[in-house]
């Protein structure tokens, strides 16, 4: 079977065809997966960052962990899904080792875990794109309690999880502002930005330019430390970041994409209303995985790199 591993520490991401195919264990299902994406977390993975943080490395690692794929064998306990059912989520990275993904033809996922219908109306091709970014989106959003009419700075807006988190951000009756590239314009308009600022130079004056008393929320998807941006804030201004740079106190919230059944069929039913839609910069066949890491990485992105099983 077919699959981009990782087979040492410092090696290249690459396609290899001989892994065996996995049978299930008795809580499992085995999907055969359409459709992913790649993730900035991928590339933490590839690049060995978990075995800093202490975790170990079973090699081969299979790398990827959005999935949408439609599944083949369930298990003996697995009740509530059977072969042929459409289903997405995201494949753990340490569990307990890391090793399992979900840039295979074929893997095991455990039944009630990270995993949820897809739903009629959306294509597995979205559903494979969707499920890291826009859990994340989700949750940032959410911690912002956005009220009609506020200010929202979306910094990072442009992005797997930015393109995502703007549209919920717009429906919750924000008005959404994202410093971002000329050529960004057309794209985070359409997603329902109101106000775009140059991405280069001092966007704390940019904004205090526009909003002389500041924004009301912040969502900071770029930042490693807290507080880059603080002074472009009101007074009891929230922030939220995926980045974990929100800082601590009121109202400052660090989330996490939390990939359970139930937030996913959220994600779904938001897919499925057309609420949210998954902006695809560019689609990459499974064998070309790794050129998606390399893009992420290096390239400018309007949304989200999908990968396409044949
Ligand atoms: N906590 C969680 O559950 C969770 C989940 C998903 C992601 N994340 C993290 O969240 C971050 C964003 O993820 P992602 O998937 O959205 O990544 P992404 O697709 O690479 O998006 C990041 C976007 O931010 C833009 N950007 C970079 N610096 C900027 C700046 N100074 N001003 C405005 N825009 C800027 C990038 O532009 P360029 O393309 O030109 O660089 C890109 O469009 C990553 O660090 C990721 O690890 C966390």
């Amino acid at each position: 079977m077919q699959a981009i591993t990782l087979d040492a520490h410092g090696a290249a991401p690459a396609l290899r065809d001989d892994l065996p195919e996995p049978t299930p264990a008795e809580h499992e299902v085995i999907l055969r997966v359409h459709a992913s994406s790649a993730n900035p977390g991928d590339n933490m993975i590839a690049a060995g960052l978990l075995a800093k943080e202490g975790l170990e490395y079973e090699f081969p690692v299979t790398l990827g962990r959005d999935f949408a794929g439609v599944v083949e064998r369930a298990g003996a306990a697995v009740r509530d899904l059977e072969p042929g059912d459409r289903v997405f989520g995201v494949v753990l990275p340490a569990a307990p080792t890391v090793r399992a993904g979900a840039w295979a033809e074929l893997i095991a996922v455990p039944a009630g875990q990270a995993i949820a219908r897809v739903p009629d109306r959306v294509d597995l091709a979205v559903a494979g794109a969707a499920p890291v970014a826009g859990l994340a989106a989700i949750a940032a959003v959410e911690a912002l309690e956005i009220t009609p009419g506020e200010d929202v700075l979306v910094v990072g807006a442009t992005g797997g999880v930015g393109s995502l988190a703007v549209q919920l951000a717009a429906r919750a009756g924000a008005n959404v502002i994202a410093p971002a590239l000329p050529q960004d314009e057309g794209f985070l308009r359409d997603l329902g930005v109101s106000v775009v600022l140059p991405r280069e130079g001092d966007l704390v004056a940019a904004v205090r330019e526009r909003f002389p008393d500041g924004v009301d929320a912040l969502l900071d998807l770029v930042s490693y430390v807290p507080g880059a941006y603080d002074a472009a804030l009101r007074d009891g201004a929230r922030v939220a970041s995926a980045t974990c740079a929100a800082g601590e106190g009121p109202g400052r919230t660090n989330v996490m994409g939390d990939p359970t059944p139930e937030s996913l069929e959220r994600l779904g039913a938001l897919l499925a209303d057309g609420t949210l839609r998954v902006p695809v910069q560019a689609s990459y066949p499974l064998a070309r995985a790794p050129e998606a890491l390399a893009a992420l990485e290096t390239g400018h992105k309007q949304g989200k790199l999908a990968i396409a099983f044949a």
